[in-house]
Parts: C-alpha cells; sequence; structure tokens
C-alpha cells in the first residue's frame, strides 16, 4: 500500500453478538470482510470475546463510512456503538485487511464498550500487544 494515500478515515466501535448467533458465525464474518477490505483499501483488526466485539477500522473515509453503514444493518451483532473516529495520515494495520483475535479476558472488551473517545482508542492500542492476532 502507498504511504501517499490521502487522509485516512479511522473507527473504533463496539457490539455485542446478537442473541440468536452461534460463536462460529464469527469465521464466517472475518473471511467475508476479509474479501471486501482487500477490495476497498481497508484494514483493520477485529477483537471478540465470545460476547463482545470491538473493531478497529481505517481506510479512505468514503469506503469506513459505508461500511459503517452496512454494520449497523447487519443483523449478526446489536448495540453498535462507535466508541471513536478520527482521521490518521499513516496507516496503523499495514499487515492485515481483518486481523482478528479472540480475547479471553472476561473485562476488556466490555471495558472499551464502557470508554469514550481517545479513552477507548489509547485502551484499545494499549491491549493490542497482548492479542493472538490471527491475520
Ligand atoms: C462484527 C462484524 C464485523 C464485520 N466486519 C466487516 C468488515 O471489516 N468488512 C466488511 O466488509 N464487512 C464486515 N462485516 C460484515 C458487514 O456487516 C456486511 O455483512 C458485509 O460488508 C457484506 O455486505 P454486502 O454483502 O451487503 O455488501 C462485519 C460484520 C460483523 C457482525
Amino acid at each position: 500500500m502507498s504511504t501517499t494515500e490521502p487522509l485516512l478515515h479511522e473507527l473504533l466501535y463496539c457490539s455485542v453478538l446478537a442473541q440468536n448467533q452461534m460463536p462460529t458465525v464469527v469465521g464466517q464474518i472475518v473471511a467475508q470482510a476479509r474479501r471486501h477490505n482487500t477490495e476497498r483499501g481497508i484494514t483493520g483488526l477485529l477483537v471478540f470475546d465470545g460476547i463482545h466485539f470491538c473493531q478497529h477500522i481505517e481506510g479512505p473515509r468514503e469506503a469506513v463510512l459505508a461500511l459503517l453503514e452496512r454494520l449497523r444493518q447487519d443483523p449478526r451483532h446489536t448495540g453498535l456503538r462507535v466508541v471513536y473516529e478520527g482521521s490518521r495520515t499513516e496507516r496503523r494495520y499495514r499487515r492485515f485487511d481483518l486481523g482478528f483475535a479472540q480475547s479471553d479476558a472476561d473485562d476488556d472488551m466490555a471495558g472499551i464498550q464502557a470508554l469514550e473517545g481517545s479513552a477507548a482508542l489509547e485502551r484499545f492500542l494499549a491491549l493490542k500487544p497482548g492479542f493472538d492476532i490471527h491475520g
């Protein structure tokens, strides 16, 4: 990916797996998301703890906002709340169309969901080195 890209948009949101969904649906979500994201210049990281999702996405602004609209309409999760949104000049995730990590800590993702703005993003980024990321 080029380093002279136009301004990037990034967002971090949290949501909860819908009650009628098996946790195994997450594998399908990730496979589908990777195909889409590669085509649209989106990179990011999805973390799932068995109940909560937190997903950090970055890419061209229009592509990120279009993805957010699709995410809001996806019945596989509920309670989507954007906890951080901002602009960046450089990607944080160069390696991933969508990295995926399972969090075993009961409260980490719920804790991010309870935060707001930069505090939420900083907490997520601080946890990142501890994730076993598949990408
Ligand atoms: C937790 C979660 C994360 C998702 N992440 C992505 C993603 O990174 N990229 C993506 O294209 N779709 C993602 N999806 C799926 C979208 O909500 C949507 O189903 C998908 O983009 C396909 O839309 P379309 O086939 O209607 O274009 C995610 C869904 C869930 C529930």
